[in-house]
């Protein structure tokens, strides 16, 4: 098996694998668009949550952060936000509350990043064209550079605790990444004509955030195990996917393996540095108890994280 060592840790850290019959079900071609587009919500959320983190423990009074995330989360926002309702109305209001004519700097440059990502998924061509024409045409000539803001907030971020450096550095990557797999999957989607379109959420999240203990830092020591868990799964889930599916998708899922189980790795040793070992092994089991009944439960409605499918799906 071509990825076996990097499979097999997370082979040992998960409490079961994922059973045949949630396979059965998502190697069916009917059931290809929700897996697609539930596979995109995951990204996303991957992304919003290590966001959440960094910013409630590393950025509450660091205001150039919380520049930063708005601004590489806010045009992600606009398409998840407002799927199926995508218009030059929509667009206008979500990105200038207070008409063109008051338009702040920010509000330019944002707009501009969720231009070229809808551009860059291929949602809308008309839309392109009306953003282009109607909207960005009057765009003041200079706008506001994001990259400088985050040059800034890395000096910035210097001098905290060795903790908070790290958990800046790798949950900034990890943004990135699930911002970029978000993407990998619209072109997906588009090759094989699937139209994003909002779904209800399963049990799964849920499920492992009603385990985070309400006092710190034993609260953040749970949401970054259920962070490694929820990564491990997206990876093994993957890797038994591939050979399942299409050609091209399964190429994408194979080239997801190595970060997702990067992310998994981090996720755990930042848990690490904040619990020791014995109480962390003692942790990481009862949570991993609690996600393998989760995969192994039956669930009705089929998603990429759900369990065992018990009915018909929507
Ligand atoms: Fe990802
Ligand atoms: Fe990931």
């Amino acid at each position: 098996m071509p990825y076996q060592s990097l499979l097999s840790p997370i082979h040992q850290f998960l409490h079961c694998e994922t059973p045949a019959a949630w396979l059965a079900e998502a190697q069916k071609p009917e059931n290809l668009s929700l897996l697609l587009i539930d596979h995109a919500n995951a990204e996303w959320k991957a992304a919003a949550s290590a966001s959440k983190l960094m910013l409630k423990y590393a950025g509450q009074d660091n205001r150039l952060l919380q520049q930063e995330i708005k601004h590489l989360l806010a045009p992600y926002e606009f398409i998840i936000f407002r799927a199926g309702k995508l218009s030059l109305e929509t667009f206008c209001a979500w990105f200038f509350a207070d008409g063109l004519a008051k338009a702040t700097t920010e509000q330019w440059a944002l707009a501009n990043s969720a231009f070229a990502l809808t551009k860059r998924c291929k949602l809308e061509p008309k839309l392109i064209e009306q953003i282009e024409c109607e909207v960005l045409a009057y765009a003041p000539s200079a706008t506001q550079s994001h990259s400088s803001t985050s040059a800034i907030v890395q000096q910035k971020n210097q001098q905290g605790s060795v903790f908070n450096q790290q958990l800046l550095e790798k949950m900034r990557l990890l943004i990135k990444e699930e911002l970029h797999h978000f993407e990998q999957v619209f072109a997906i989607m588009a090759k094989f004509s699937v139209t994003y379109h909002n779904v209800t959420a399963g049990n799964y999240a849920k499920g492992l955030i009603s385990q985070v203990r309400h006092f710190e830092p034993e609260a953040l020591i749970d949401k970054l195990i259920i962070g490694a868990y929820i990564e491990a799964r997206s990876c093994e889930r993957f890797a038994k996917l591939a050979p399942l599916l299409p050609v091209e998708i399964s190429q994408f899922y194979s080239s997801l393996l190595r970060s997702e189980a990067r992310h998994y790795q981090d996720y755990l040793q930042l848990a690490a540095q904040l619990c020791p070992a014995p109480q962390m092994d003692v942790r990481v089991k009862e949570i991993g108890k609690v996600e393998a009944k989760l995969i192994s439960n039956e669930e009705p409605l089929f998603r990429f994280h759900s369990g065992v499918p018990c009915l018909a799906t929507n």
